[in-house]
C-alpha cells in the first residue's frame, strides 16, 4: 500500500488543462486498490492571491465539485479542505524556523509569481513551507505534481532532513512523482492552457458559453476548400486529446481532403466535449446547486485527515520540546 497525496489550489474553476494534466490522472491513481490517497483543496494557499470571501468560497466549491464529478470516491480517498486542518499551519511554523531564508528566496515559484502578481505578500514567500507541512503531516510517500512544483518537493525533503539532523527521525521523506510525459494541454491560443493566460476552456460552462470559448480557438486563415494540416492546428490538438482513434482518423481525413472549415472542426470539438463529459457536467451543476452535499462529502475526509494530522503533530511537538 502506498500513500499518495496531492493538492490543488482553488484559484478558479479547473479548466480542461487542469483536468487532463492533473485531476483525471490523480483520481485514477487514487482509485487503485494498492494506493491510499489524500487529495485536498489547497484553499489556504489560494488565500495568497484571493482576498474576497465570496470568491474564496465559490472557488473552493467549484474545485471540490470538479473533483467529485470526475469520480473521487470519498470513502476510499481522504478528500478535504486544507483550511479545515489547522494542525498544518502549526507544523508550517516549525518547518519555517528550520529552513534558511536564503533558500526560500531562491524558489522559482515565488520569483515567477513575484514578477507577475501585484500582491507580493509574505504568504507567497513562505508558501513552500506550507506545502511541505501539507505533505509531512500525513506521512505521505508519493506526491504526484506538475513539473513547476518539483522544487517545492525538493524543499520538503530538505526541510524534513534538516529536522531529522536537528532532532531525530520524525517524518517520512516523500518522493515527488513528476511525470515528464504529462502532456501540456494547449489553450485557445496554442500556448499552455492556464487560468492566468485567459486561454482556457471551462467544460462546465453552459452550452452557449462553452461553444463561444471553443469558437475563439485561434487558427490560420485557410479557406474552407483548402486542405489543412492537422499537425499545426489548435482545434485538432484538443480534439485529438479527447477523441477515439476512429474519430481522430476521420477528422484527419476531413482536414487533409479540404472542403472542411475550421468552424466545422470547432463544432465537432464542442459536440465531442458535450457528449464525452455529459455525466460530469450534470453532476457538477447538480452539486453547485447543492453546496451542502459538497461540504458533507468534504467533511468525511476532514474527520479522517484531522486524526492523522493530530497524531503526527503530537510526534513533532514532543520532539521539539512542547
Ligand atoms: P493554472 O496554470 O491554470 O493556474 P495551476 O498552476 O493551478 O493551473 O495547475 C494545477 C494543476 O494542473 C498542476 O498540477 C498543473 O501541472 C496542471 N496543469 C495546469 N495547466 C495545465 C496544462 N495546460 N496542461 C497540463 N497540465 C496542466
Ligand atoms: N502548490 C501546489 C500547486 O500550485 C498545490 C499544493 C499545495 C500541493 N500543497 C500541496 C501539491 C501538497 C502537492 C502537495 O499546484
Amino acid at each position: 500500500m502506498s500513500r499518495i497525496l496531492t493538492g490543488i489550489q482553488s484559484t478558479g474553476t479547473p479548466h480542461l488543462g487542469n483536468l487532463l494534466g492533473a485531476i483525471v490522472p490523480a483520481i485514477e491513481m487514487s482509485n487503485k486498490s494498492e494506493n491510499e490517497a489524500f487529495l485536498f483543496i489547497a484553499d489556504l494557499h489560494s488565500f495568497t492571491q484571493i482576498k474576497n470571501p465570496t470568491e474564496l468560497k465559490e472557488n473552493t466549491l467549484s474545485t471540490a465539485a470538479t473533483w467529485l464529478s470526475f469520480g473521487v470516491d470519498v470513502h476510499k480517498t481522504v478528500f478535504y479542505r486544507q483550511s479545515q486542518i489547522p494542525e498544518v499551519t502549526e507544523l508550517m511554523w516549525y518547518l519555517l524556523c528550520l529552513f534558511p531564508y536564503s533558500r526560500l528566496s531562491l524558489a522559482h515559484g515565488f520569483k515567477d509569481k513575484a514578477d507577475r502578481l501585484g500582491d507580493v505578500n509574505g504568504g507567497l514567500f513562505t508558501y513552500p513551507m506550507l506545502m511541505a507541512a501539507d505533505i509531512l503531516i500525513y506521512d505521505a510517500e508519493f506526491v504526484p505534481v506538475g513539473k513547476d512544483q518539483e522544487q517545492h518537493i525538493e524543499f520538503t525533503r530538505d526541510v524534513a532532513s534538516r529536522f531529522h539532523a536537528q532532532f531525530k527521525e520524525t517524518f517520512v521523506i516523500p518522493e515527488g512523482l513528476v511525470n515528464e510525459n504529462t502532456k501540456i494541454i494547449p489553450g485557445t491560443d496554442g500556448q499552455k492552457m492556464s487560468k492566468s493566460r485567459n486561454n482556457f476552456i471551462n467544460i462546465f460552462l453552459p452550452d452557449k458559453q462553452l461553444r463561444k470559448q471553443i469558437m475563439s480557438i485561434q487558427t490560420d486563415s485557410k479557406e474552407l476548400e483548402e486542405p489543412k494540416d492537422p499537425a499545426t492546428c489548435n482545434v485538432f490538438a484538443l480534439y485529438k486529446l479527447l477523441a477515439t482513434d476512429e474519430q481522430i482518423q476521420n477528422m484527419t481525413e476531413l482536414y487533409v481532403n479540404g472542403g472542411y472549415g475550421y468552424g466545422h472542426a470547432k463544432q465537432a470539438l464542442f459536440d465531442l466535449i458535450v457528449e464525452k463529459y455529459k455525466n460530469q457536467r450534470e453532476r457538477y451543476w447538480y452539486l453547485m446547486e447543492h453546496p451542502e452535499e459538497i461540504i458533507a462529502a468534504l467533511k468525511i475526509g476532514e474527520d479522517k485527515a484531522r486524526k492523522y494530522a493530530k497524531t503526527v503533530l503530537e510526534r513533532v511537538r514532543a520532539t521539539v520540546g512542547y
